[in-house]
């Protein structure tokens, strides 16, 4: 169906300001919102207006227990400047899967994909075209109920705003596994992109850091052995020329970088492997040599070279000039993003207008 949105728009727009190439992630916004109201079991006031703080009472449900979740897309232009979307529904359903665990309602995809659609093309103006920049897309919803008391929220907020972004990373990162801390467990909230989620992987990345580690590399919380990602990222192997990444087992956020890489990967003739991985064997294969590459992927990461993975004692550290399977798929990714690589599975979604 289509739905109808109010819409104000800013006087005068901030994009004049923007020096494209020198953007910061995720401190620059652009000059519209969307945003829409759960109320009494359904969704309305469907309106795009200037980007503004929302007054929150103390007493917000969302505050207190965490119904919080969000999905984190890119828009990007062809050598036209047209706008371009990436899978936006694959990003609606899984937008849909936090919110159905988080005991949140469920936007009909149709409804988040057109916002999505609308918004990203009134603010086509900041979408960067240098490669590895983008539009961040950031679409969130929370409680808002005035209660306290752990129960679901009746009422909740969807918003949409963006960002346009630089690389995430600038160098390859440098991992650490270790056992101390957990990410998530099998029937917990892993799979969910839910706030608390990146609340709790902050007190284990500062310790990495201290220790000169960019990120924290999860390992499963019951037997500290399996890797499951990065908490930015999911986590991709090469060992012996085969592709491994962990296969989905409920812990582990599906991404959609992921999802999207190892079709193309495959469509190449590559070898790809989704299977449990041990830290063990990662140290053991980095030793004798087998281990040539590991590399992130994630929407905001894109393709996320590593340079160093340490567990307990160990160090492994890769060749940095060796890249021949994350060069590959960065180049790949960002050449579907931009259009000069051809998009075989018909991924790529030019931003469409829904209304003016
Ligand atoms: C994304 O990749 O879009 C995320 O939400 C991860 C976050 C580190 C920005």
């Amino acid at each position: 169906m289509s739905y109808k949105f109010k819409i104000t728009k800013i006087s005068e727009s901030g994009v004049s300001k923007l020096d494209f190439n020198n953007i910061p992630f995720g401190k620059v916004f652009t000059d519209h919102m969307f945003v829409a109201d759960y109320i009494d079991g359904q969704w309305t006031n469907f309106e795009i207006k200037p980007i503004a703080p929302i007054p929150t009472h103390p007493g917000n449900m969302a505050w207190h227990y965490g119904q919080a979740i969000f999905e984190g897309m890119k828009a990007t232009v062809d050598a036209a400047r047209n706008p371009l979307l990436f899978r936006p529904e694959m990003h609606a359903v899984r937008f849909n899967k936090s919110a159905s665990r988080m005991s949140m309602p469920e936007i009909p995809n149709d409804l988040f994909v057109q916002a999505v659609h609308n918004i990203v093309h009134m603010e086509k103006d900041w979408i960067p075209a240098q490669a590895g920049s983008a539009l961040y897309i950031r679409p969130f919803m929370y409680a808002t109920d005035e209660t306290i008391g752990v129960k679901a929220s009746e009422t909740y907020k969807f918003i949409i705003f963006t960002m346009p972004v630089g690389p995430y990373y600038t160098n390859p990162v440098k991992l650490l596994a270790q056992d101390k801390y957990v990410r998530a467990v099998i029937g917990g909230v892993g799979e969910a992109k839910t706030a608390g989620n990146y609340a709790a992987s902050l007190l284990p990345a500062t310790m990495a850091k201290k220790e000169g580690y960019d990120q924290v590399m999860w390992l499963d919380g019951v037997h500290k052995k399996y890797v499951q990602e990065i908490g930015t990222m999911n986590i991709f192997f090469v060992i012996n020329d085969e592709i491994l990444t962990p296969n989905l087992d409920g812990a582990i956020l599906a991404g959609i970088t992921r999802d999207s890489m190892i079709q193309l990967f495959k469509s190449e003739g590559f070898k790809v492997t989704e299977r449990p991985i041990t830290i063990d064997e990662l140290i053991e294969a980095g030793k004798n040599g087998s281990l040539t590459e590991a590399f992130g992927s994630g929407t905001a990461a894109v393709i996320a070279p590593a340079s160093h993975i340490k567990h307990n004692d160990e160090v492994v550290e890769l060749d940095m000039n060796n890249r021949k399977y994350s060069s590959w798929a960065f180049d790949t990714i960002n050449g579907l993003k931009n259009r000069t690589v051809a998009d075989k599975f018909n991924w790529i979604v030019p931003a469409e207008p829904y209304q003016e």
